[in-house]
């Protein structure tokens, strides 16, 4: 019996190119920007790498196998409510979360003072407590100007 039995990694990233006229949301908060996410969705990146990751964790694919850009279906679909139905696999399957760390690299705006509001409601959204959820910003260093990236890893517990 050890401590790390029943753990598993979970990884995730994702990216939208940034473009004039569109939101820009992240981790379900709507940052004021100049430029949005193009998507077909609502193209909130963070949440679609969170989403990526609690799949991985269970070796279950990415979002694309359950919401394919393809099925009109899922045009401008709230990536709260696909994070919502990952964690419920999850669950479904007899795995907790435990925590969250994410990065969202993006030259601007600037993140830092909205780390909060996006901290905490993505920790509501997960069922986590807030000090389950880290969040960095990075920016490109002006290498990637035109694009907004994420990473996720999540800790999972399979009883
Ligand atoms: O990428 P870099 O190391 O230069 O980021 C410096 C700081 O800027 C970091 O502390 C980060 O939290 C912050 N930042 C931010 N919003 C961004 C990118 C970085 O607040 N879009
Ligand atoms: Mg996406």
């Amino acid at each position: 019996m050890s401590v790390l039995d029943g753990l598993r990694i979970g990884f995730g990233e994702d990216a939208h190119a940034l473009v004039p006229d569109r939101r820009l949301m992240l981790g379900g908060v709507e940052v004021p920007s100049l430029r949005g996410a193009a998507a077909h969705s609502d193209g909130d990146a963070l949440l679609h790498a969170l989403a990526d990751a609690l799949l991985s964790s269970l070796a279950l694919g990415d979002i694309g196998v359950y919401y394919p850009p393809s099925n009109p279906a899922y045009r401008d679909m709230d990536s709260r409510e696909i994070v919502t139905r990952c964690l419920g696999t999850l669950h479904s399957r007899e795995a907790e979360l435990i925590n969250a760390a994410l990065v969202v690299t993006l030259d601007t705006p600037k993140l830092g003072p909205y780390r909060t509001d996006i901290a905490s409601n993505v920790a509501a959204l997960l069922t986590l407590s807030p000090e389950c959820v880290g969040l960095g910003f990075k920016t490109s260093e002006g290498l990637a100007p035109n694009h907004v990236q994420a990473r996720a890893t999540v800790l999972v517990r399979v009883r």
